[in-house]
């Protein structure tokens, strides 16, 4: 097993001043995100704000594997409006903030669910006019709030029963069927450039519940309401994936929507083992394939990080290890069936002793550090206490790497905005560059700040992460900060 994977967890890490763990958090082969990217899809994960911050393993697996978010709780009608008219958005916008630090889409879940309300709005007892008010508030207000950060809204959370009829919610209990296109054209008019989807589970294959599904959006196509597209859960157990998942993709995509996989994750009975974990990779990638198959079908987004954070054990009473990583952060076998499905070239599985122990980290970075002097503050520092840049590759593989530059400044210094330039001498080539706004002409590569990091205190760093390839070599550049 490749061993430089510990770089880009530590490169997300400190663009967000995290504490530094010594072990590898992901394999050390192109990031799924690359492989899902050169596809024409997404690869996301569920999170939540907590470990975001607090979980150095957790944050660096969701920072550098995935180019699509989804806040697990955070943007739920019981977490953003608890009290009526008192709305707590703390961890949703830390959600949104991550994601653009990482250059990462965020998908949004959910306004219009039947669980996971606040009380008052569940035991409101609140008449047709006044609950359709409350519902077109909080669709107008969640959703304006994050205009233009969110890629598409799960605007309406499984609607249906097993067998096809509706299922029974104050929504529609109350208001009947309408508000279904009502919730659709609220959302349209807060944001219109967010696609908006109806998300369920149980209706992957074809089935009674698909059925009612496929011909409400059929029925909402005709009367012109604002529906973008379908998402499918995907919460499968393991070896029991419907045959007709292709199909069925297929069949909603033909109505003229987009499709996407949203939680996706694939649960066993524990405890795990070889078997069953050769057999769920083969079951991730099937889902893999069945969306790459589609040619409407955006992404797929996995259901919370790795198995110590999943919702399964805590729901499903026996049933576990249901995620692409293990509790310790290490990627599972199902990691390489989707990075294989999507095309990539990976690693050997490790052995069991390379999967649970703490991984070396005596991979060579290639590092430089240049100066400049800050732009901030009242007189000249003296020599020696400028701010400086520090550049390093620490994670590379066959053909690509991950990169950063770190810009820190010393008690006395600090930077109103920061700007970077290098020459690749070798050939190589930027790909993608996040915390930072970078081109590359020829072997020259400029790079300045995004709109929310250009200030460095004293004191304080900031970091612009980047990936590129290579071949032959890969030096490292001289930087200049200016
Ligand atoms: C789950 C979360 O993962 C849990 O943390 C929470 O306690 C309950 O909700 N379908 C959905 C998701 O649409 O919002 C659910 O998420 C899982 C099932």
């Amino acid at each position: 097993m490749r061993r430089a994977a510990l770089a880009t967890a530590v490169l997300a890490c400190t663009a967000l001043g995290a504490t530094l763990l010594p072990s590898a958090a992901q394999a050390a082969d192109t990031p799924l995100r690359d492989l899902a990217a050169a596809k024409g899809v997404y690869v996301g994960n569920a999170v939540a704000g907590g470990k975001l911050s607090g979980n150095a393993q957790y944050s660096g697996v969701a920072g550098t594997q995935f180019n699509s978010l989804t806040p697990e709780n955070a943007m739920k009608w019981g977490s953003v409006e608890p009290t009526r008219g008192s709305f707590n958005w703390a961890e949703a916008d830390q959600i949104v903030a991550f994601a653009q630090a990482h250059n990462q889409q965020v998908r949004g879940h959910t306004l219009v669910w039947h669980s996971q309300n606040p009380s008052w709005l569940t035991n409101g007892g609140f008449g047709a006019t006044e609950l359709r008010g409350i519902l077109q508030q909080h669709i107008a207000t969640e959703v304006g709030r994050y205009q233009g950060k969110i890629y598409a809204w799960d605007v309406l959370n499984e609607l249906f029963n097993e067998d096809g009829t509706y299922r029974s919610s104050p929504w529609y209990g109350t208001l009947g069927v309408g508000f279904v296109a009502d919730s659709l054209t609220w959302a349209h008019q807060a944001d219109p450039a967010a696609k908006l989807y109806i998300n369920d589970y149980n209706v992957e294959g074809l089935g009674a519940k698909s059925d009612a599904l496929y011909n409400l959006v059929r029925s909402l196509k005709a009367q012109g309401a604002p529906i973008d597209g379908v998402g499918f859960q995907a919460h499968f157990i393991l070896g029991q994936l419907p045959s007709t998942l292709q199909a069925n993709l297929q069949r909603f995509a033909d109505l003229g929507v987009d499709v996407a996989i949203t939680e996706l994750d694939v649960r066993m009975q524990t405890p795990a083992t070889d078997a069953k974990l050769a057999q769920q990779g083969s079951d991730y990638a099937t889902v893999v394939k069945a969306c790459l198959a589609v040619t409407r079908c955006r992404g797929i987004t996995a259901w919370d990080v790795s198995d110590a954070d999943s919702w399964v054990p805590s729901v499903f009473s026996g049933y576990g290890a249901a995620t692409l990583y293990d509790e310790g952060y290490q990627p599972k076998p199902a990691y390489r069936a989707v990075a294989t499905a999507l095309g990539g070239t990976v690693s050997p599985s490790p052995s069991t002793s390379a999967s649970t122990s703490p991984t070396p980290t005596t991979s060579p970075s290639p590092t430089a550090t240049a100066t400049a002097s800050p732009t901030a503050g009242t007189s000249s520092p003296p020599a020696g206490n400028r701010c400086t840049a520090a550049y390093s590759v620490p994670n590379q593989w066959n053909t690509g790497f991950s990169g950063s530059v770190t810009v820190s400044c010393p008690a006395g210094a600090s930077l109103s905005s920061w700007h970077l330039d290098w020459d690749f001498t070798a050939g190589q080539q930027l790909t993608q560059a996040w915390s930072g706004v970078c081109t590359q002409s020829g072997k020259h590569v400029s790079c300045a700040n995004a709109t929310w990091n250009g200030v460095v205190g004293a004191g304080g760093s900031v970091t612009l992460g980047f990936n590129g390839t290579w071949a032959g070599s890969n030096p490292a550049p001289v930087v200049t900060l200016s």
